[in-house]
């Protein structure tokens, strides 16, 4: 049986009482060891996928539809109110900060014809971070995109293309503005 070591002590958790394991239970896979604020809104649980030591905070909302999945790797934190919409695979060790919204697909905008909320959906693929990736707070990542290992994306960016690893990028759209790998290390740091 299941055991979930629910998050004393940092952060809020996930009410510690028998209805809140049960809805743990509906998702497709969820860690026993997960630390989720009790206000985070979850839709469609059988779609997503939660490894060791994921840290989801307050007001999260996750969504992935019925058809698309999220899945979030170990040691990976959601910052406050960051939303988490259609296909979104994360990876391990990643700092995702406060209001960022992950939109892996969207409306379909093409067809005249019908009002666009009735138009049905777009799909680009999804979007994919790979590992050790920090996102700023309040950035838009768009679908289709592709975030690399040890990137970092400043607050407030939306990023339409896919970002290299160990790449800095910020801005509307997103530009790289530096690379991880020229910096230099302050001893002690
Ligand atoms: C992206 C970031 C990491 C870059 O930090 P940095 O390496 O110290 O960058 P610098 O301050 O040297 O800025 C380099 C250039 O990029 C610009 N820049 C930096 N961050 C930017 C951002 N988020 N959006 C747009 N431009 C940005 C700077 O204005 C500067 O431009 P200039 O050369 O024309 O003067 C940082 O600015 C950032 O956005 N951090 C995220 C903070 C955050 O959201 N924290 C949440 C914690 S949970």
């Amino acid at each position: 049986m299941k055991k979930f070591l629910l998050s004393r002590g940092r952060f809020p958790t996930i009410a510690n009482n028998l209805a809140q394991k049960d809805l743990l239970k509906k998702f497709k896979k969820c860690s026993e060891i997960v630390h989720i604020h009790e206000t985070v809104q979850i839709h469609d649980h059988q779609n997503i996928s939660i490894e060791d030591n994921v840290v989801i905070q307050v007001g999260v909302v996750m969504q992935p539809g019925r058809k698309r999945k999220i899945t979030i790797d170990k040691n990976t934190s959601l910052g406050p109110y960051t939303v988490v919409m259609g296909h979104v695979i994360i990876g391990k060790f990643n700092m995702i900060g406060p209001h960022v919204v992950f939109t892996g697909g969207t409306h379909r905008i093409t067809n005249l014809k019908k009002s666009m909320r009735s138009g049905g959906s777009s799909f680009k693929g999804g979007i994919v971070l790979e590992d050790d990736v920090f996102i700023g707070a309040n950035a838009t990542i768009l679908d289709g995109v592709k975030i690399g290992r040890g990137a970092v994306v400043g607050a407030g960016s939306v990023v339409t293309k896919n970002v290299d690893s160990y790449s800095i990028v910020a801005g509307v759209p997103a530009k790289k503005i530096k690379d991880r790998r020229g910096l230099s290390v302050i001893e002690g740091e």
